[in-house]
């Protein structure tokens, strides 16, 4: 399962104007892309556009064409599903970002590869993601009724799977990949790991996730292309 039609309108509608955005996934992007670089960036997944050109010269790329058609007001966009082949050559890009998309796919392997092909050697790859401790089925907050305290239950860390999360009128899938198996999925597809950042997500004044304040929510890295 990926997305499709009926993701973009909920996510345009409920989700990309979330406050987390600003708050917790814009910080952890400008934390890991380098400065400097005059060749073009990828915009991997690039949704209604909100990170286009934020670096430089940036192409997005989107799996959906609704999602691509309100991302191409802000800049070049291409319909593609990077599982597929991104339609780009060889070493065409400085750099490449995927915000919050590798967790949507099924198989992420072919997209690390594709990434690699499509960045010249000694360029970066920067993704952020949901915290592999959030994607594990089963995985989340709980309140003990009688003193309040927030303990976090950790589901099926190493058990692999999904979970489907409510999305409007019906659900969007999550994959669940270790932090071991997405650092191993770049090391074999030629990235050499640079940086990782994780950090905690939601409003401080809510008293829920102010309880969850040293839980990691958002995982973040930056590797470089070997070669
Ligand atoms: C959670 S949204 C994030 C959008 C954007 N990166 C942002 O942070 O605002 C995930 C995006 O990944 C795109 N996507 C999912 N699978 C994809 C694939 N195989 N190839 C290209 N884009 C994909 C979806 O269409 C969607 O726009």
């Amino acid at each position: 399962m990926t997305w499709e039609d009926s993701h973009a309108s909920w996510w345009l509608e409920e989700i990309a104007g979330d406050p987390s955005y600003e708050r917790d996934v814009d910080p952890m992007l400008r934390a890991l892309v380098p400065p400097g670089g005059r060749g073009p960036i990828l915009d991997l997944g690039c949704g209604e556009g909100r990170s286009l050109g934020r670096f430089g010269r940036t192409v997005g790329v989107d799996l959906l064409p609704s999602l691509a058609a309100v991302a191409a007001g802000r800049g070049p966009v291409v319909i593609a599903d990077a599982a597929q082949g991104l339609p780009f050559a060889d070493a065409t890009f400085d750099g490449v970002y995927a915000v919050l998309v590798l967790e949507h796919v099924p198989d992420a392997t072919p997209v690390i590869s594709e990434m690699a092909r499509v960045v010249r050697g000694g360029g970066w790859c920067v993704v952020v993601h949901n915290h592999p401790v959030l994607t594990a089925p089963d995985s989340g907050p709980v309140v003990d009724v009688g003193d309040g305290e927030v303990l976090w239950r950790w589901g099926e860390y190493l058990g692999g799977g999904h979970t489907d999360e409510p999305a409007g009128t019906g659900t969007v899938r999550f994959h669940h990949r270790t932090v071991a198996a997405l650092l191993t999925g770049f090391a074999d597809q030629g990235w050499d790991l640079e940086r990782v950042i994780e950090a905690r997500l939601g409003a401080m004044d809510d008293p829920l996730f102010y309880a969850q304040r040293f839980i990691p929510r958002l995982f973040g890295a930056r590797w470089r292309r070997r070669g």
